[in-house]
């Protein structure tokens, strides 16, 4: 699952968007999703459409319509196709101030509108050393478990350690694999088929080390999704 954040234009996302379809190959065996900017849904839903390569949204309202001027209801986001919407990304928790119940708020709405949310959940440096992640992962989710099982099985769960995004300094895979057991835990039954992503400086040489990991499905990859050949080697 590739997410762009605010990068892209009408010209470099067709560029992209039409080597990923050219790389596309069914055998490759992975699932591959972008999350585009908002405005760029139309155009992500027109050159993708038909083909295997899903897209989403990077972030979604936690109300269904109305007074929110700025913002983008789930409904918006399933009109132009998309079917996976992230949530609680590290950006949004520290640069908006989004809240684990807001978190699990959005997750909600995005379930309402028929969209698979994408939990993100991590620590930052100062947590990690201060041996504070399984407390700081249990604390996120939290509001999220507290949607219920029917709600749990529909999740997406991507953990991001903060220290780790856009700094090419990835989790070793024995750490990745640590929380990843710790959220597989959390989940409990409800989400035993949770698909667990890992986030964080994910490069086509680092991958596989990390897919190698037991709960470890796949991974939300900031940097070089935007780059057509790199996000496809990771998926490949
Ligand atoms: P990165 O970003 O791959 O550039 O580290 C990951 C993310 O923020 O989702």
């Amino acid at each position: 699952m590739g997410n762009w954040k605010m990068n892209g234009s009408l010209q470099t996302n067709q560029a992209l968007l039409g080597e990923l379809r050219e790389l596309y190959d069914r055998t490759c065996g992975s699932d591959l999703v972008v999350c585009v900017p908002a405005p760029y849904l139309a155009q992500t839903q027109q050159l993708l459409d038909g083909t295997p390569i899903t897209w989403g949204g990077q972030d979604v309202s936690a109300h269904d319509k109305g007074a929110y001027t700025g913002e983008v209801s789930a409904a918006m986001l399933s009109e132009f196709g998309s079917r996976w919407a992230l949530v609680g990304h590290s950006e949004r928790r520290t640069l908006h101030g989004e809240t684990d119940q807001v978190v699990a708020d959005k997750a909600l709405a995005a379930l309402r509108g028929g969209l698979t949310p994408v939990v993100c959940v991590g620590e930052s440096l100062q947590e990690r050393d201060q041996g504070q992640v399984a407390e700081v992962i249990e604390r996120q989710l939290k509001p999220v478990l507290a949607l219920g099982d029917e709600a749990i099985a529909r999740l997406v769960i991507a953990y991001e350690p903060v220290w780790a995004i856009g700094t090419g300094r990835s989790a070793t895979p024995e750490q990745a694999r640590e929380v990843h057991a710790l959220i597989r835990k959390l989940v409990g039954d409800a989400g035993k088929n949770v698909p667990l992503l890992y986030g964080g400086s994910v490069k086509p040489d680092n991958a596989g080390e990390l897919f190698a990991m037991d709960n470890i499905d796949g991974a939300l990859v900031g940097g070089a999704s935007l780059v057509a050949t790199e996000f496809y080697a990771i998926a490949n």
